[in-house]
């Protein structure tokens, strides 16, 4: 009796018995994500990449608000180090002063960091500022890749992207379900934003995420 894989108990004689196994656990799972589905769906089916924002229209407070509260909701870290953070460049949000905010994990609510108008900054470290200089706000991901690099070497650089990714979904997701367009958008100078945030050598930055009110 020849064994299939060389480090179970897997043979021609009990494949039968284990390819019905996985077919019936495949189906267990199916009937079970049937219930979420169609509100996923709506989500998905909503999203598309947004370039042509209303720089006239504001976010509501209470829309910026239920984004920055879910933003870290629910997602894995590797290592739980959670030391992926959030700068929000603001333009027009309800309640919200033009200027740069910091938002991490922790926090409850975005510290005004700089206050004043961003857009002759943005101009400067974005090839396609003229879409970002209309969004609402846009969120530049970072990280401190200390921890990250201590653990698991060069892996842990790989981890913190696969870390912005999940938290760029959840930011997508949440903005899509108010109708709230966002532009992912990798053209820009790290180095202007590290010069002006301040960043050490040992901080990155991860991804830049856009959103605003979509022209109709
Ligand atoms: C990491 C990342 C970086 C991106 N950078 C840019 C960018 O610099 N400029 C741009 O116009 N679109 C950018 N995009 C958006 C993609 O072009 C877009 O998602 C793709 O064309 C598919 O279109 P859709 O989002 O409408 O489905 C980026 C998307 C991702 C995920």
């Amino acid at each position: 009796m020849s064994k299939i894989h060389s480090r179970t108990d897997l043979t021609n004689n009990n494949l039968h018995n284990f390819v019905n196994n996985v077919e019936s656990f495949h189906s267990t799972v199916f009937q079970k994500h049937k219930k979420i589905v169609k509100p996923t769906n709506l989500i998905y089916s909503n999203r598309k990449t947004s370039r042509d924002f209303n720089e006239n229209k504001e976010i509501k407070e209470e829309d910026f608000e239920y984004i920055l509260n879910n933003l870290y909701n629910s997602y894995p870290s590797a290592g739980g180090f959670y030391d992926v953070y959030s700068y929000l460049f603001i333009n027009n949000v309800e309640s919200y002063p033009s200027g740069i905010y910091h938002y991490n994990f922790s926090d409850e609510k975005p510290k005004c960091i700089y206050a004043g108008d961003i857009k002759a900054f943005v101009e400067t470290a974005n090839i396609q500022h003229e879409i970002i200089n209309k969004s609402s706000f846009f969120i530049l991901f970072c990280a401190d890749t200390r921890r990250y690099i201590k653990k698991y070497g060069e892996r842990g650089y790989r981890f913190l992207m696969l870390e912005t990714g999940h938290i760029s979904q959840n930011v997508i997701n949440l903005s899509s379900s108010l109708n709230i367009g966002n532009f992912s958008c990798g053209g820009y100078l790290d180095n202007r934003y590290k010069d002006v945030l301040e960043l050490n050598d040992y901080e990155i930055i991860t991804h830049q995420l856009a959103l605003g009110i979509n022209i109709i």
